[in-house]
């Protein structure tokens, strides 16, 4: 089967899905038989970016080494996947054209409300507690993507029909060989 790689760029807020659908994705993908590799931006910052802060300089620099990592993966046929929250719009437009393969922006899109409610790491409480001082969507901006390839609505779809929405995309765009 002939392969075709791409970046899947996924980006939202902390606590959207992103890891999670991301992780979805590739399982479906994997059981088609189809080379994927998961950047998920937590494991990021645990090895490649380790030392990182939060700061935009120090994000922009974790968002661009993710993008090198990708491209690399993305051209020699794998499926990269990034789960990082990339809150700026110019370092993901910067990835965009530096990719050397199709990239698929998928705007993780859950409200605030939502992903405070939840708080699955109990980290919005820390930062409206003044704990963590720049929380994206707090404290600190999170810049919508205008023209996503993808939306999923995570707030309102299961995983699993987010997870349909990003393959569907992959299929129309004939990234998926034909098995
Ligand atoms: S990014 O902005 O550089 O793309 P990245 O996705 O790697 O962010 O890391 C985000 C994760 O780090 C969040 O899900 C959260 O668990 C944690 N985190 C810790 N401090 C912050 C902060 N100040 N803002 C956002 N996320 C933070």
């Amino acid at each position: 089967m002939q392969q075709h790689g791409c970046i899947l760029w996924f980006t939202g807020l902390s606590g959207a899905g992103k890891s999670t659908l991301s992780e979805a994705v590739a399982r479906e993908l994997r059981a088609q038989g189809v080379a994927v590799e998961v950047l998920d931006g937590d494991e990021v910052r645990e090895n490649l970016s380790k030392g990182l802060s939060f700061s935009k300089e120090d994000r922009d620099t974790n968002v661009r080494r993710i993008a090198f990592v990708a491209n690399l993966l993305a051209k020699h046929g794998v499926i990269a996947i990034t789960a990082a929250i990339s809150p700026y719009r110019a370092i993901r437009a910067e990835a965009r054209a530096k990719s050397q393969a199709p990239f698929i922006e998928v705007f993780v899109d859950a409200p605030l409300a939502v992903v405070e409610a939840r708080d699955v790491k109990g980290l919005y409480k820390k930062a409206r507690a003044g704990e963590i001082p720049v929380f994206t969507g707090i404290s600190d901006p999170y810049e919508a993507p205008l023209a996503p390839e993808v939306t999923v609505k995570t707030g309102e779809e299961s995983i699993a029909q987010s997870t349909s929405k990003v393959l569907e995309h992959l299929r129309h765009a004939g990234l998926l060989g034909s098995a």
